[in-house]
């Protein structure tokens, strides 16, 4: 059994559990740090373990299919060798980087085709290939290729893009189960429900991915510029049709609010690039809010800016030193904010699991969520 569920909050759908994978267990709620290409951008893997104690990290298909390519990994003896991480992995299948390259793709019943982001060359992506291109991977967890459909979208559009995309994970989990793990560690799949915002696709999509019996669900197509508000209605009206003993994975959120919020809807992962997407361009999340480095207001803070949060960056370094980093284009600055981000996002899932245990969460995370969502 890949995931075992320890408890449930009395108020909230909040739960706590753990995730068994042959690269280790992963305690839940968790947030999984973006490395797209193989590497959690400005971050050493030793540091994702002690430092930031990420339990599990994401890589995506699409891009490591076009660069370095399947050839080269499967040469290393798959990804974790390849980038030094012998930690859990979760790939995507490359379905949303698909549906965000807009002009290039085509999607037909067979599978979706593309013209590549870095030369414009020519591939299809079928829900067959993408389990292969997994299984070359190594990661221990898979995800279906999907269409993830824009917002807003008509509910014709809407309709008969989940309807694809539910054929296309028939096709998956076949594949998927007609096939081996390369590496001699096991794999997991995990479905995609969409449906846009409209809640009878919502449900009809949760209903036909639980009946297809993946380790685990995840809900696709939200975060796409829709009002937090939908984004939230839509999780748990997915929440509330998911069956209880599998991981519900939420792509591409969110916020320290959102993760709040949505793991009070029942929600057990997460991955965003945000924190070190943003961490790139000046902007520190903490306790008490969100920090613009690059604001003059800092240039002459000779103050750490939280001394008591267990970061070493946050109770080392100067807001003017970091302003100055930043202000002069300087390396170190991505890879300081970087650690941090990545280090304040785990730590606030892992105050979520222990006042999940405690019985505390459901009088902290409403007040929380508008605390660190405060600009400083
Ligand atoms: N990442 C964020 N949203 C999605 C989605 O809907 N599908 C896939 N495959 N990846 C995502």
């Amino acid at each position: 059994m890949l995931f075992e569920l320890h408890k449930e909050d009395q108020s909230t759908k909040a739960r706590k559990g753990i995730l068994k994978t042959d690269h280790g267990n992963i305690e839940t709620p968790i947030f999984m740090p973006v490395g797209t290409l193989g590497t959690v951008k400005a971050v050493k893997p030793e540091d994702l373990r002690d430092k930031i104690h990420a339990q599990i990290i994401l890589g995506n298909a699409y891009h490591l299919y076009l660069r370095p390519g399947c050839d080269i990994i499967e040469e290393a003896g798959g990804l974790h060798r390849f980038m030094q991480w012998d930690g859990p992995i979760l790939t995507d299948s490359g379905g949303y980087q698909i549906y965000s390259l807009s002009d290039n793709r085509e999607l037909k019943e067979k599978g979706a085709h593309f013209k590549s982001h870095l030369d414009g060359s020519k591939h299809l992506f079928t829900p067959e290939n993408v389990v292969e291109i997994q299984r070359v991977l190594g990661s221990d967890i898979m995800m279906l290729l999907d269409e993830c459909p824009p917002y807003p979208c008509s509910y014709e559009y809407a309709k008969e893009s989940m309807e694809l995309t539910h054929r296309w994970a028939e096709r998956g989990r076949k594949a998927f189960l007609d096939t081996e793990s390369k590496y001699g560690h096991r794999q997991y799949q995990f479905g995609i429900i969409q449906g846009g915002t409209y809640e009878d696709l919502r449900k009809e999509s949760t209903q036909f991915m639980t009946e297809q019996d993946f380790e685990g669900l995840a809900i696709g197509g939200l975060s796409v510029g829709e009002p937090a508000e939908l984004m939230y209605e839509m999780a748990d009206l997915n929440t509330d049709l998911m069956p209880a003993g599998k991981p519900r994975y939420l792509m591409g959120v969110g916020t320290p609010a959102n993760l709040l919020h949505c793991v009070a809807l029942g929600i057990d992962m997460f991955d965003c690039v945000m924190p070190t997407r943003n961490a790139r361009n000046g902007q520190i999340f903490t306790r008490h809010g969100i920090i613009n480095i690059r604001n003059a207001k800092w240039k002459n803070h000779h103050k750490v800016f939280d001394k008591e949060f267990p970061s070493d960056v946050s109770q080392k370094y100067t807001m003017s030193y970091l302003h100055h980093l930043f202000r002069n284009s300087e390396l170190l600055g991505l890879e300081l904010t970087s650690i941090h981000n990545l280090t304040f996002y785990l730590w606030l899932m892992e105050q979520m699991r222990k006042r999940i245990k405690d019985g505390t969460f459901s009088d902290w995370y409403a007040g929380m969520a508008e605390q660190v969502d405060q600009k400083i």
